[in-house]
């Protein structure tokens, strides 16, 4: 199919794109949407690979169905990586556990902690999440100014994924958290000021690895009721599940889990502020409609911009000839805005029903495993705020830079400070 020029940039694999403003990102895909929806792209641009070894383009799919359909198809797999960009196979193999992995292996490992994260547990631990939030929020009340990215959208997740796991010790869980928010910054220029991007993931993979070991061989010896305890006691293809297999699960839950969720609190809270009618619309009735304004916040500002898989065989999806071991680039904050699935997509409206928005993913085998945990922590989160610093405001907020993640690095907020 020939295809005419785009009047906007829709580079996406260069890092000149991801500099741009969003509104200016948002209208490339929506120009890829209308005109070629999947797309050829060439080399990701790449701080993780030498030219030399990065020579392999990728289909970038934007449409909502197509994006459906191919998370739904046997034929698209993530065994050899699920970003834009390559990386060692090695290296992601070693920290990404089952989210590249493919059946039978994917099944029987994301089966061993399922029922950690199914909806029935959530709902069970709601009570100590609301009080982590509730505690946290009240930490900060006082001084009347925080930084919200540090002092609320990590530190709340942070805290729930180390009770999660079982890490009890405050120091652990800070380098955790801190970790698991590098692993998925490899080029975010804040972490490659100082080191390379390889350098930056590997780093953060062997810290949250070290913290994994550490606490294995100390819930072997006193076991608790945590994700680490329930893996050391697990078999795996017949036999225990080795460090090297408990510390690839932790790296890979730490960086899903925290990231996420922190960035969906913090978009929420710039959104909200940028909406007033809608935030005023949200706070008439917080119980009640809260659960469907999550849904459309997760729409607004997807946490994850895309997941890719590679094709097993040649596959035609919606006109584009895909070749067997072609890279398929998912973008999920493009299908949240297609026209054909949303009315008036780019209009915030929180009571929005049906939301079929694929923040999560667009369903299958790997649709997210914490679906339910970060829609909770997120209720939680903005539910204190709302409740215990009822006059706050934002100042200028510092997103991070990314083609992975909607990513915020800074949110300064001003408030009365509680007596
Ligand atoms: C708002 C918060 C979150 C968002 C937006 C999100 C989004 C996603 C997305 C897009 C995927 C990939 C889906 C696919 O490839 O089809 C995914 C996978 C995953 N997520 Fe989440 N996630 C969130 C929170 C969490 C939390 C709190 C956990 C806690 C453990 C978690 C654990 C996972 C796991 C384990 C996978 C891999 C599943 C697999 O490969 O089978 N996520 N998530």
């Amino acid at each position: 199919m020939s295809v005419s020029p785009s009047p906007v940039p829709t580079d996406i694999e260069t890092f000149a794109f991801w500099e741009r403003p969003r509104d200016e990102r948002q209208a490339g895909f929506r120009w890829l949407r209308d005109n070629d929806p999947v797309s050829w792209h060439p080399p990701a641009e790449s701080l993780l690979l030498p030219p030399e070894l990065n020579k392999v383009g990728f289909w970038a799919v934007t449409r909502h169905a197509d994006v459906v359909e191919a998370s739904r198809s046997k034929n698209f797999q993530s065994g050899k990586g699920v970003f834009m960009e390559d990386m060692p196979i090695e290296v992601i193999k070693g920290a990404l556990s089952f989210l590249v992995e493919d059946p039978p292996r994917h099944t029987e490992l994301r089966g061993i902690v399922q029922s950690a994260f199914s909806p029935a547990r959530v709902k069970k631990i709601e009570g100590w999440i609301r009080q982590h939030a509730h505690d946290v929020v009240a930490g900060i009340a006082p001084d009347g100014k925080a930084d919200m990215v540090p002092q609320l959208a990590k530190v709340l997740p942070g805290l729930i994924f180390a009770h999660y796991v079982g890490v009890t010790d405050d120091e652990m869980r800070d380098k955790t958290v801190h970790a698991a928010d590098m692993l998925g910054s490899w080029n975010d220029p804040e972490y490659t000021k100082t080191m390379a991007p390889i350098e930056v993931f590997g780093h953060a993979a062997q810290t949250l690895a070290g913290v994994a070991m550490e606490l294995a061989a100390l819930r072997r010896q006193e076991p608790g009721d945590d994700v680490v305890t329930w893996l050391t006691q697990t078999t795996f293809e017949g036999e225990e599940m080795s460090d090297m297999d408990i510390a690839s699960f932790f790296v890979m839950l730490s960086g899903a889990s925290n990231d996420t969720t922190g960035h969906a609190i913090a978009h929420s809270l710039i959104e909200l502020q940028r909406h007033p009618d809608q935030q005023a619309w949200l706070l008439e009735d917080f119980e009640g409609r809260i659960d469907n304004a999550v849904e459309e916040l997760l729409r607004w500002r997807a946490p994850i911009l895309h997941f890719r898989r590679t094709a097993l065989a040649d596959y035609e999806l919606n006109g584009a000839e895909i070749k067997a071991g072609d890279k398929v680039v998912l973008w999920y904050d493009s299908a949240n805005f297609d026209e054909a699935v949303f009315d008036d997509p780019f209009t915030l409206d929180l009571s929005r029903k049906p939301n079929k928005h694929l923040a999560f993913g667009g369903g299958g085998l790997h649709f997210c495993l914490g679906n339910a945990l970060g829609r909770q922590l997120l209720k939680c989160a903005l539910r204190e705020v709302y409740t215990q610093l009822p006059d706050f405001q934002l100042e200028e907020p510092q997103e991070g830079f990314s083609n992975l993640f909607n990513s915020m690095r800074h949110l300064p907020a001003r408030w009365t400070p509680a007596a």
